[in-house]
């Protein structure tokens, strides 16, 4: 197999001085928190999750149990007894508190996937900043915030970085690993060492709006709901289009109503404030509109499709 000069010096790096992730507080229960918490555990990490109440927390682990047995169905189809082995493992690993401050105490990284808000993302940083150990890296899941704008509230930029899950995290092959311009060059490794040993690709990104897939993704996302707008076509028809005629998993109606609507506004009000010249960027009426109705997607039932009571 090829490899790139950049690689081999990355590997080389990668063997010599890296500190090793093995344990880590996931911030934040929801799907994203969950699905990060799930296949880093199963890759034989200590994960705590940490989230404002044991409600919360209670149904990521159950979200957890539910996913690991849809692993289970194809991983060891032909062996029940390995198969709840690897569960009953994975859920050992996993311990669940509402105490962040005491659950950064002795962990090497922690990685945060809490609500998309810049200064709660920074107070937050700001807050363990003062109780993790030196070693600790500390890592935003942001899906469009600038990285280096959480790590300033903190005294330790060049222990700081970005790592991007995709939604479903267990079936998504890629991780983003971002190095903002303050990230050392030790922490970008240990994350990029990390992002494989989870079984995932790695790509590094700099630090610019949607680092590489969100970049890309959300403009398009953001042009098909233009298109019906328009009246140029439905949104069955759109989403036909695109999973036949492109080959995508998914069309940008279900993946919008998947990944929920208010996370798209969000990502796109931003980066229209930064760049409000950019047409890329424009907000749409239609997309406002469902989110101040409060449809936010497969979440609640109802986005630009109805779906099932949740
Ligand atoms: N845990 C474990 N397994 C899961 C799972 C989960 N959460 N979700 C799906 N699966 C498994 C199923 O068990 C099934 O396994 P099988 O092939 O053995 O039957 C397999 O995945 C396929 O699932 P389904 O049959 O239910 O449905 P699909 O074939 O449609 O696949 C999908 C589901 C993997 C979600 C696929 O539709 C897909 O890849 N969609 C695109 C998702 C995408 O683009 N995500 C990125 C969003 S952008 C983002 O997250 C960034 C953020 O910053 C906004």
């Amino acid at each position: 197999m090829k490899m790139f000069y950049s690689q081999i010096v990355r590997s080389m790096s990668t063997t010599v001085r890296m500190p090793q992730i093995k344990k880590l507080v996931v911030i934040g229960g929801g799907q994203m928190g969950a699905g990060i918490a799930q296949i880093s555990a199963a890759t034989g990490h200590n994960v705590i999750i940490c989230d404002v109440n044991d409600d919360v927390l209670k149904k990521s682990k159950a979200t957890i149990e539910k996913s690991l047995q849809r692993v289970v169905m194809k991983k060891y189809a032909d062996d029940a007894e390995k198969g709840k082995a690897f569960i009953s493992e994975t859920m050992s690993r996993i311990q669940t508190s509402t105490d962040t401050k005491s659950s950064v105490k002795d962990v090497d990284l922690v990685l945060e996937a809490i609500v998309e808000n810049l200064e709660i993302k920074r107070d937050l940083f700001k807050d363990l900043d003062a109780v993790a150990p030196q070693h600790t890296i500390f890592a935003s899941n942001t899906s469009s915030l600038p990285i280096r704008e959480i790590a300033s509230s903190t005294s330790r930029q060049d222990r700081f970085g970005g790592v991007h899950f995709f939604n479903p995290v267990p079936m998504m092959k890629l991780v983003e690993v971002i190095k903002a311009p303050n990230t050392s060059q030790e922490t970008f490794d240990s994350l990029y060492a990390w992002g494989q040993a989870l079984g995932k690709t790695v790509v590094s990104c700099k630090d610019t709006p949607g680092f590489l897939v969100n970049r890309l993704l959300v403009p398009y996302l953001l042009e098909a709901v233009r298109l019906y707008e328009r009246g140029d076509g439905s949104m069955e028809d759109i989403d036909t289009a695109m999973k036949l005629g492109a080959g995508y998993p998914m069309g940008p109606f279900q993946l919008l109503d998947y990944v929920g609507l208010d996370t798209s506004k969000f990502i796109i009000a931003g980066w229209h404030e930064g760049d409000p010249n950019n047409p890329l960027f424009n907000p749409s009426p239609l997309l406002d509109r469902l989110v101040a109705e409060g449809k936010l997607g497969v979440k609640t039932g109802e986005g630009f499709y109805k779906y099932g009571k949740k």
